[in-house]
């Protein structure tokens, strides 16, 4: 038999993160501390859990999961995060932590092997979410739990239409901001029950997210005009202000723990 095609985007998404993986680390919303924290912990990880985090980019969420837990494994498409990743392990001595390179829609493990499967702001570049949280329930333990954080998208369909043009503006390796009604869909399709949501807003100064991205000189200007015009009609949702001479905007965020029947 064979094997089911992989993610149609990753060459998309290997040369993003390439060119991009010091200004993606650079971010604050990348590796601020007490986020970090605050995620593992409402992940309610045990202290003999077997932890996977797919997406884990350079591993900074894992590293904090592996605090928690007996074992935590990383898995991701991107090869220089992933020497990142274990550089950055090995700095912090953590001796329970493991870093793989592969494809979300093909995790390389048995079923029901892993008491805590987690994906941290990764769902929107993924063009078929449903494929990959149903990969991430195959792995997981019946009775195990699942840790979904992301950007969630604009209930507005056109908002959210708008929202996620500049998003691929600006990386082209975005695919798509999955709405709260999106979400609910995916678990119900992969069978999977909601325990506890946090949402909350993410502000991002305009010219840092720009950086992030990396896109051309004649894009970023493209969008700065873009936003500049949002400050008078909120066309995107994203609330656009000045503060001092730059522009910030934010965007909504959530976090779902998830659990998966026996
Ligand atoms: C925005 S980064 C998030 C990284 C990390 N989870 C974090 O919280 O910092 C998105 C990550 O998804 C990874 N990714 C996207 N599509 C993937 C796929 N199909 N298979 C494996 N990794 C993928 C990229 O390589 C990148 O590291």
């Amino acid at each position: 038999m064979s094997e089911s095609p992989g993610s149609p985007n990753i060459d998309k998404i290997r040369s993003q993160f390439h060119r991009q993986a010091d200004a993606y680390i650079a971010q604050p919303s990348t590796h601020n501390a007490t986020a970090l924290q605050k995620l593992a912990l409402f992940a309610g990880v045990k202290k003999s859990d077997l932890v996977l985090d797919i997406a884990c980019g350079p591993g900074l969420f894992t590293h904090e999961l592996s605090y928690l837990c007996a074992q935590a494994t990383g898995l991701d498409a991107t090869d220089i995060f992933l020497e990142l990743a274990r550089s950055r392990a090995q700095e912090l001595q953590l001796g329970n932590i493991t870093f793989e390179e592969g494809d979300v829609v093909h995790l390389p493990y048995p079923d029901a092997h892993f008491d805590l499967t987690t994906c941290r702001a990764a769902f929107h570049h993924f063009p078929d979410p449903l494929r990959v949280i149903v990969e991430m329930t195959r792995v997981t333990k019946p009775r195990g739990q699942l840790l979904i954080a992301d950007l969630l998208g604009n209930a507005d369909e056109n908002a959210a239409i708008v929202h996620n043009s500049i998003e691929t503006l600006c990386d082209p390796s975005h695919v798509h901001i999955l709405s709260q009604q999106e979400f609910e869909t995916l678990y119900l399709d992969a069978g999977l029950t909601l325990l506890q949501q946090i949402t909350g807003p993410l502000t991002q100064d305009l010219e840092t997210w720009i950086d992030h991205g990396g896109p051309p000189a004649d894009i970023a200007d493209q969008i700065r005009s873009r936003m500049t015009g949002w400050l008078e009609n909120d066309a995107a949702g994203l609330k656009v202000a000045r503060q001092g001479e730059q522009l910030q905007f934010v965007q909504q965020t959530s976090a779902f723990l998830l659990t998966k029947e026996a």
